[in-house]
């Protein structure tokens, strides 16, 4: 595992002030006792993007366009325009091997790399964007107390992320095109191996908050996929308009796997199908994490 700070590591994010906004409170309300302002959802409609608030079982804009809370208590903003499929993003089959895998603890190291390189603390309010079924966000809520929200495209991974994780907030919505939250929401805002939205990124983060960017790195999966693409130069020209790269590191954990836990992480990577049958071995999962401040 290497590390490699370009600057000094940043501290975890200031405790945050008296709410600049109306909370909308979507989330569950046990969080009530947490003292961060709840982030304020805006609704997704082309040109409209006001506020969106509670209007019995759903949410509701001054324009009245509604959207539908579901039992499970997600929020799906998704436009029909915004989808190029019935089923966008991940699909079960990829979810349900990504689960097996953190269950698994295969992924816990890169959990707790993620957690220090964003110091991560329960003042934090966090936007994981491409979240998944929500392991990565979910779980630091659950291990900091900090508040968690996750968006997706994939209407299945939100699902799982809501049952799985219910203090979180889980919006199903296209992050390529429109983050629904106002801006300086979050403290935190991530992306691992996740969405790359720079300017939506920015507008929704607090001025003195940080972005954390999660790429695989060469080695990961090099037991599967040989050597990959170095994605670091490229990203970091991404990002570097809005922000500022203040710390990077790789964090690499390897795991014996059986053959149906090595089928899972083909699948994961959307590889099922491969010629020869797949066989137990050592699997190297490694990440490039860079940690950005926003520039003002
Ligand atoms: C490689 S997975 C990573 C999931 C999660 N961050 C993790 O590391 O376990 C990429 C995720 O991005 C989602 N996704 C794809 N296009 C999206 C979009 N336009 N907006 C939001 N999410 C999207 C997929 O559904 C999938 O869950
Ligand atoms: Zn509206």
């Amino acid at each position: 595992m290497g590390r490699a700070p370009l600057a000094k590591r940043c501290r975890p994010g200031a405790s945050m002030g008296s709410g600049q906004h109306q909370p909308v409170c979507v989330a569950n309300s046990r969080d009530a006792t947490l003292h961060h302002p709840v982030p304020m959802l805006l609704c997704p409609v082309r040109n409209c993007r006001v506020e969106l608030v509670r209007d019995g079982g759903g949410l509701l804009c001054a324009c009245g366009h509604s959207f539908d809370v579901a039992r499970s208590g997600y929020i799906n903003l998704l436009q029909p325009q915004e989808r190029r499929s019935k089923h966008p993003g991940d699909t079960a089959e990829a979810l349900s091997a990504r689960r097996r895998l953190h269950d698994r603890g295969v992924t816990t190291p890169l959990l707790h790399g993620i957690a220090g390189a964003s110091a991560v603390s329960r003042s934090d309010v966090i936007l994981d964007a491409g979240c998944g079924e929500g392991f990565y966000v979910g779980s630091l809520a659950g291990e900091t107390g900090c508040k968690g929200h996750g968006v997706d495209i994939s209407t299945a991974a939100i699902q799982a992320a809501a049952r799985r994780y219910p203090r979180c907030e889980w919006v199903v919505a296209n992050a390529d095109r429109f983050v629904p939250y106002a801006d300086q929401s979050f403290t935190l805002v991530m992306s691992i191996t996740g969405r790359m939205n720079p300017g939506e990124f920015r507008r929704v983060l607090r001025d003195d908050g940080r972005l954390l960017v999660a790429i695989p790195a060469p080695e990961d999966l090099i037991e599967l996929r040989g050597v990959g693409r170095d994605r670091l130069a490229r990203t970091m020209a991404t990002f570097t308009p809005g922000f500022t790269l203040v710390d990077r590191q790789r964090i690499a954990t390897t795991a014996d796997l059986d053959a149906a836990a090595v089928r899972d992480v083909l699948h994961s990577i959307y590889r099922p199908l491969r010629p020869q049958p797949v066989a137990a071995m050592r699997v190297t999962f490694c990440l490039d994490l860079l940690l950005f401040r926003p520039l003002r």
